[in-house]
């Protein structure tokens, strides 16, 4: 499967919803927080793959703002699993090059999370191979209104012009600042919608589904992603034409 990927069309940003994890357990007749332990052999396999095929940055949803209004025993199981995961994650952060990097309202995490979190991105910050950004508390439009905030008080503070207020200024204030566009978002089990997620950043990504839920979702499943991704025309608003137009003057 990996030898059928083209090199040159490798999606540079892959977001993954990673949905499924209490149905998987259920299946199994077992609570949902199976599920949410029996997730994380997929992580790795999302980000291990991710990088064999040369992708900058993977972004993954893992608690978003509205997962806040779950039980409060699945809510603190999730922030206990977190911390717990992420330390155990850091050599092999280190030895495959991987730089951890983390989005939304941190602060709202428990003091041990934040904690680990901060060591764990410290340590790798220099890892240059792929950067892998977790979505904690994260909303979108939570991440907009911040990011209107920030810009308002530059233009109070004269910091900014209104006039100079442009769509880089507004991808430089969200959390994603230093992140590239997303290319590609993946959502597994079944579900078709977004839930609040990198609405800015996915503007023009291309979205699929499948209806693998998160446990079991291996590298040979993104690899069927991208591989989709690349048959896919981005035509940016442009005709096909005029891209096989480019596609000519570049080979
Ligand atoms: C995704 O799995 C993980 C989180 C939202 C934290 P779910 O917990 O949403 O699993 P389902 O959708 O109920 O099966
Ligand atoms: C989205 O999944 C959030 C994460 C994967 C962390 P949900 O399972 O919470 O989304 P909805 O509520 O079904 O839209
Ligand atoms: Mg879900």
């Amino acid at each position: 499967m990996l030898n059928k990927l083209k090199n040159n069309k490798v999606p540079k940003h892959i977001a993954i919803i990673m949905d499924g994890n209490g149905r998987w357990a259920k299946k199994q007749g077992m609570a949902r927080i199976f599920g949410h332990r029996n997730a994380l052999t997929a992580v790795r396999e999302a980000v291990i793959g991710a990088s064999e095929i040369g992708t900058e940055a993977i972004t993954l949803y893992a608690f978003s703002t509205e997962n806040w209004s779950r039980p409060k025993i699945e809510v603190d199981a999730l922030m206990n699993l977190l911390t717990k995961s992420l330390k155990k994650e850091v050599p092999d952060f280190q030895k495959n090059g991987v730089k951890v990097n983390a989005i939304g309202r941190l602060n709202d995490l428990p003091k041990r999370a934040q904690q680990t979190l901060k060591e764990v991105i410290d340590v790798t910050k220099n890892n240059t191979k792929i950067i892998l950004t977790f979505s904690l508390s994260y909303g979108s439009r939570e991440e907009i209104t911040s990011c209107i905030k920030k810009i308002a008080e530059k233009v109070k503070n004269s910091t900014l012009s209104i006039n100079d207020i442009d769509e880089e200024i507004v991808q430089q204030n969200l959390y994603t600042y230093n992140l590239p566009d997303v290319d590609l978002m993946i959502r597994t089990s079944g579900e078709q919608r977004l839930s609040n997620y990198l609405l800015w950043q996915m503007a023009y990504a291309e979205l699929y589904f499948t209806d693998i839920l998160w446990p079991d979702f291996r590298r040979e499943d993104l690899y069927k992603a991208v591989e989709t991704y690349q048959n896919r025309e981005r035509r940016f608003g442009k005709t096909s034409e005029q891209l096989d137009g480019e596609h000519e003057q570049i080979t």
